[in-house]
């Protein structure tokens, strides 16, 4: 990808699913990978993956809900590689389906500091850096319920929507210093996350209406390489006048 080969990218969520896919894909286009997770033993295997594929990279360990975690993991990827080009944005959770009346007040807190809050943290730590560099790309992962309600994921979806909103605001504020900042949206993905979705109820079983969650117009899931392919789009000089974007990558969710 355009503008990707000998920079430096971070991944954080990148032990796993939509955030190894892009790890591997930074470092199959020629940059150094930050992997960047909480699952050390998960993310360390992004990091066995991409130096077998002949990649280079780097595990750091980070709660994203701790702002002294994430300044430590920027520390260390400029530490280690020099300079910091492109980060993604990625760690989230997902708890099951509930309605709103019976999120436990723990759930909410617990949700919205990994998924807005982690975000928040991360552009905080990162964006001094890419600023002092004159240069930068950054893509928040948001979703689907991002862009739209969905019934049983009241939480998941104010963290979402919370990052779409602090992507367009954080790329008005740096547009004319270099750094762009967009989001994606996946839908559906198979990834660990959909595993968090049936520890609530069935949402077919659920009394409002989940639809705009499950149903897909392509009529399938998509794979974690499809979100990273978005991402490598938005960092790359292909995209140097997007910013404060959210690109839907769900196999035409948005436009149902
Ligand atoms: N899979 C989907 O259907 C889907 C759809 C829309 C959005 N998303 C979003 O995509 C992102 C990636 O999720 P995924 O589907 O790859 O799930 P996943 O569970 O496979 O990966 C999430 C990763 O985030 C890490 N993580 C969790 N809490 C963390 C923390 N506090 N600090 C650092 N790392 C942490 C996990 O250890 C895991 O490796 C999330 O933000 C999620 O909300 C996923």
């Amino acid at each position: 990808m355009n503008g990707i080969d000998g920079k430096t990218a971070l991944v954080t969520g990148a032990g796993s699913g939509i955030g190894r896919a892009s790890a591997e894909r930074f470092a199959a286009d020629g940059a150094n990978v930050v992997v960047a997770d909480i699952a050390a033993e998960a993310g360390r295997e992004t990091v066995d993956l991409i130096e077998d594929a002949g990649g280079d990279a780097t595990f750091v360990e980070v709660d994203v809900a701790d702002f002294e975690s994430v300044e430590r993991m920027v520390d260390i990827a400029v530490d280690t590689y020099g300079s910091l080009d492109f980060a993604h944005n990625n760690a989230g959770i997902l708890t099951g389906f509930a309605g709103v009346t019976d999120i436990e007040e723990a759930q909410w807190d617990k949700l919205l500091d990994i998924n807005l809050k982690g975000v928040w943290a991360c552009l905080k730590a990162e964006l001094p850096v890419m600023e002092a560099q004159g240069s930068g790309a950054i893509v928040n992962t948001a979703s689907e319920s991002g862009l739209v309600g969905i019934g049983g994921l009241a939480s998941y979806s104010a963290s979402k929507h919370g990052v779409v909103g602090l992507t367009k605001t954080v790329a008005l504020e740096y547009a004319t210093r270099g750094i762009r900042i967009n989001a994606i949206a996946p839908g559906p993905t198979n990834t660990n996350i959909q595993s968090g979705m049936s520890e609530g109820s069935d949402p077919s079983e659920m009394e409002f209406d989940t639809s705009a969650m499950i149903d897909v117009p392509m009529d399938r899931i998509a794979d974690p390489e499809e979100m990273a392919g978005a991402v490598a789009f938005l960092c790359s000089d292909d995209a140097s006048c997007i910013t404060g974007h959210t690109l839907p990558v769900d196999g035409g969710q948005a436009a149902d």
